[in-house]
């Protein structure tokens, strides 16, 4: 496996691969793999002859008081795992090859990225739009995937790569899970024991709302109200919201159908977890 720190090396890379007749999938990611981002990999590898994993935690999308410094960097572990899975490369770029010197073009994805995680951080989704886009831009891929968990980042790229016709499909992937029904995420690594066992109320209130859904309830009203009951069993868990959505505009409806996203996001202690479900 290669490791790949410029723009034009990851270019050359995919052109050259693209010569060839192959397809190019990438995973962008912010690296601390975990399984949920090998299930990613795993799924570029079946669907493209060739994948990139980019690792590079991108400090536009994080606001003044987020966990930027302290977000957990495991390079190594990262690079082992790629390549254990079969990635072909790692591009894993400097700040200053993702921003140069003066840089000021952004991509800001209107009305989709002031609703849901883009409300509780304001500029997160700019930051992602814009590093997602300066990424197609250099390794041109075919696919790229990324996971439902970050379902209102899915549908903000989705608008993107359709507003500007950039010809990358977006695959999501399933949430991967602990055992207990924790979604992975890289910063369940910030939560203490007690808190561990606090953060389950989000994976518990999907299973609610999936049940209630299940037994021919669909009204917006009745399934939230259950949702926050839920919620109500760990008061140390502050919400910050429970929401039923059109997936793709990210506003809220009455009624769930088939394909509503139901989406909670909850800070526990210090940490902001979010996790979601599309009911069937
Ligand atoms: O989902 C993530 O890890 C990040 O938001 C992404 C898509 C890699 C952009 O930095």
């Amino acid at each position: 496996m290669q490791i790949i720190s410029t723009v034009n090396e990851l270019r050359a890379w995919s052109r050259a691969h693209r010569k060839q007749g192959k397809t190019i999938g990438l995973v962008p990611t912010m690296g601390a793999l975990h399984a949920g981002h090998g299930s990613l990999i795993r799924a570029a590898r079946e669907r493209c002859d060739v994948a990139a994993v980019s690792v590079f935690v991108n400090p536009t999308q994080f606001g003044p008081n987020e966990d930027f410094a302290r977000y957990p960097r495991t390079f190594h572990a990262d690079c082992s795992l790629a390549e254990s899975l079969g990635a072909q490369v790692v591009f894993a770029p400097a700040v200053d090859e993702i921003y140069p010197e003066g840089a000021e073009t952004f991509i800001e994805v209107e009305g989709l990225s002031d609703r849901l995680d883009g409300r509780s951080r304001p500029g997160h989704f700019r930051g992602v739009a814009t590093v997602v886009a300066k990424l197609f831009v250099a390794a041109e891929p075919d696919l790229a995937f990324f996971g439902q968990k970050d379902a209102a980042q899915v549908a903000v790229l989705r608008r993107m790569t359709a507003d500007l016709r950039l010809g990358t499909e977006i695959v999501v992937c399933p949430i991967v899970r602990e055992a207990d029904g924790l979604a992975l995420s890289s910063r369940n690594v910030y939560l203490n024991t007690l808190q561990r066992s606090q953060a389950l109320v989000l994976s518990q209130s999907l299973h609610t709302v999936e049940a209630l859904v299940a037994g021919g309830e669909r009204g917006a009203e009745a399934l939230l109200a259950a949702a926050r009951s839920v919620f109500a069993t760990q008061p140390a868990v502050r919400v910050d919201y429970i929401a039923l959505l059109d997936w793709a505009t990210l506003q809220p409806v009455d009624r769930a159908q088939p394909g509503t996203l139901f989406a909670v996001a909850a800070w526990v202690g210090e940490t902001r977890l979010i996790d979601n479900t599309i009911l069937a």
